[in-house]
């Protein structure tokens, strides 16, 4: 499902159930040794995804530990994202040299919880969401906004340190080509340099999960940049666990 949402040198791994073979590291093992079977489950099988990437991406399976706020620690040559749902585990990895950022979210297909609509759009965008649920009522398009600003702020924030609020973005959904874009709200002057200010994704609804992904590709002068994408070995797509 992830595959489809992003470029295809992004390496994505999925999971629709908690595997057996599900492993962790002894320092991830440490953070979770009193959690709940619930959260056992989620941290561990999107670690499985996370390795199942590195092994697409080339790279020796490794430890995925947070860092601050939560953030997803990767090796430095990496940037990435991950998420999990009620049936639903998720990973998006790239190699550094090639994205400076990549964001996903996913969500039950389900509308939210009374109130926290309201409490999360700008005007223009509680319109338009009640706007498409007449329209199209198959997809619970209130969540789909709340899933596309948390795979902006997952996007946003490894980059540069700084909170955002659910109204700092506005965002705006293309349902036809179920592609997506945000603009941040906040003076630029008060936004950080280091993360981009709009944000460009795509976003599905399939099988009971709503997925929104963002990848900012690296920018680089374009000749150098040729070089740089033609030496980079190809990725093989991991398989869908799905
Ligand atoms: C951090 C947050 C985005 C996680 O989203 P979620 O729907 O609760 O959880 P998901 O299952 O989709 O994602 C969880 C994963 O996100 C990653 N994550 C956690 N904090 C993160 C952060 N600050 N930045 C990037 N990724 C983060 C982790 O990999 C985590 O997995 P793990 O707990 O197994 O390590 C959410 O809890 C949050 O704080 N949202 C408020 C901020 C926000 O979204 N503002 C909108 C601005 S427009």
């Amino acid at each position: 499902m992830l595959t489809k949402l992003l470029p295809s040198d992004v390496a994505t791994a999925e999971s629709t159930v908690d595997p057996d073979e599900v492993f962790l590291f002894p320092e991830e093992e440490r953070l979770i040794s009193n959690a709940v079977p619930k959260r056992r489950a989620e941290f561990g099988t999107v670690r499985w995804c996370a390795r199942r990437a590195m092994g697409t991406l080339g790279v020796p399976a490794a430890p995925v530990v947070p860092g601050r706020r939560g953030v997803p620690q990767w090796d430095a040559s990496l940037v990435g994202s991950m998420t999990h749902c009620a049936g639903y585990r998720g990973v998006a990895l790239a190699r550094a040299s090639e994205f400076t950022a990549v964001g996903i979210d996913a969500e039950p297909n389900a509308p939210l919880p009374d109130g926290v609509l309201e409490s999360i759009a700008l005007p223009q965008e509680l319109r338009r969401t009640r706007e498409l649920a007449r329209a199209v009522p198959e997809v619970a398009w209130d969540r789909l906004l709340f899933s596309m600003k948390e795979a902006v702020y997952k996007t946003w924030f490894p980059l540069t340190g700084q909170e955002l609020d659910f109204t700092d973005a506005l965002v705006t959904v293309d349902a036809g080509l179920e592609t997506f874009r945000a603009r941040l709200l906040p003076d630029p002057g008060w936004l950080s340099p280091d993360g981009p200010a709009a944000f460009s994704g795509r976003w599905s609804a399939d099988d009971g999960v709503l997925l929104s992904a963002i990848a900012v590709p690296a920018a680089r002068p374009a000749a150098a940049g040729a070089r740089t994408a033609r030496s980079a070995p190809p990725i093989h797509r991991a398989g869908s666990a799905c």
